[in-house]
């Protein structure tokens, strides 16, 4: 096509396809420049917003490294990863919810009823669920592997006084498909907003905080792995997770219990005899195939 158009762009790109690409990648990128075209035509996109969002890109690039991706962080605040998360996940098992950037490899493993406060303030958390299929059956030897932040709101791998390891753990469910463990309570942060996506985050007048939550990937043979996360239902930010992530399923009572009642079992039974939480969360798991 010689003479192109501001209406006819849409269809030169999708001509300007060899004829053996493959299919679902021209319904994808096709779609792709139709929208963005759309888009530029609908606000009537000057050149400086254009190279404003560019330069956005940009700056993502030169931030992003193994361990921030500045991208994810953008598609994150966007609504993208919750949306396509959701659009694929299985009506009957929990709802995932967003990995995030602060997740270790190698944790250390966690014996049920171990115990991820070890010398940290705060009131202790007592966590157990169960996990099952969506027959309700329990899946014995499901893998669960958490993390946290710490009671001053920064992960492990955001905080020099901290071990790489500390407050991750690797759990396997017994042989009736239960965990349980103790922690403290994660506290609300915010994501990182020093780069181009707090620029966007500003420029709309949004706030980088997310809800406190415990981050989870539940894995067992047969079953979609699963990345979810569980919230207190009593958190200020629940309604406005600036990375879109609560689900209602998700979102749990943290009861607070008397001192004295803390079960045995546990490898801090011994030492507690204070108040403390306790939240329950049980996990579904859908089949792979
Ligand atoms: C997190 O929950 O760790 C997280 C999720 C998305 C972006 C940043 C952090
Ligand atoms: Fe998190």
């Amino acid at each position: 096509m010689r003479n192109v158009t501001k209406d006819n762009i849409t269809d030169v790109f999708a001509a300007y396809f060899g004829e053996d690409t493959d299919p679902r990648t021209r319904e994808v990128l096709v779609a792709m420049a139709r929208h963005m075209h759309d888009f530029a035509r609908e606000v009537n996109l000057t050149h400086d917003e254009w190279r404003k969002g560019l330069s956005m890109l940009e700056h993502a690039g030169r931030i992003t490294t193994p361990e921030r991706n500045e991208f994810v962080l953008f598609s994150d605040v966007l609504g993208m990863s919750s949306l396509v998360d959701m659009m694929h996940s299985n009506p009957d098992a929990t709802s995932s919810s967003v990995l995030g950037p602060f997740h270790v490899s190698n944790p250390p493993r966690l014996e049920i009823g171990g115990d991820m406060k070890r010398d940290f303030e705060g009131k202790v958390l007592l966590v157990e669920g169960q996990v099952r299929d969506i027959e309700g059956n329990p899946i014995p030897n499901a893998e669960l592997d958490i993390w946290q932040t710490a009671p001053n709101g920064l992960y492990s791998s955001q905080d020099e006084d901290q071990d790489i390891h500390s407050f991750h753990g690797l759990m396997n469910t017994d042989d009736t498909g239960h965990f349980k463990f103790t922690t403290v309570r994660p506290v609300e942060y915010t994501v990182p907003s020093d780069g181009p996506v707090g620029e966007l985050l500003d420029a709309a007048g949004r706030h980088p905080w997310r809800p406190s939550h415990l981050h989870y990937i539940i894995k067992a043979p047969g079953f979609i792995s699963l990345v979810t996360e569980v919230f207190p239902d009593d958190d200020p930010y629940l309604n406005q997770d600036t990375v879109f992530g609560v689900r209602d399923d998700l979102v749990m009572t943290y009861e607070d219990k008397p001192a004295g009642s803390f079960p045995e079992g546990l490898q801090l039974s011994g030492s507690v005899n204070e108040d403390y939480l306790y939240v329950k969360f049980d996990v579904t798991l859908a089949p792979s195939h």
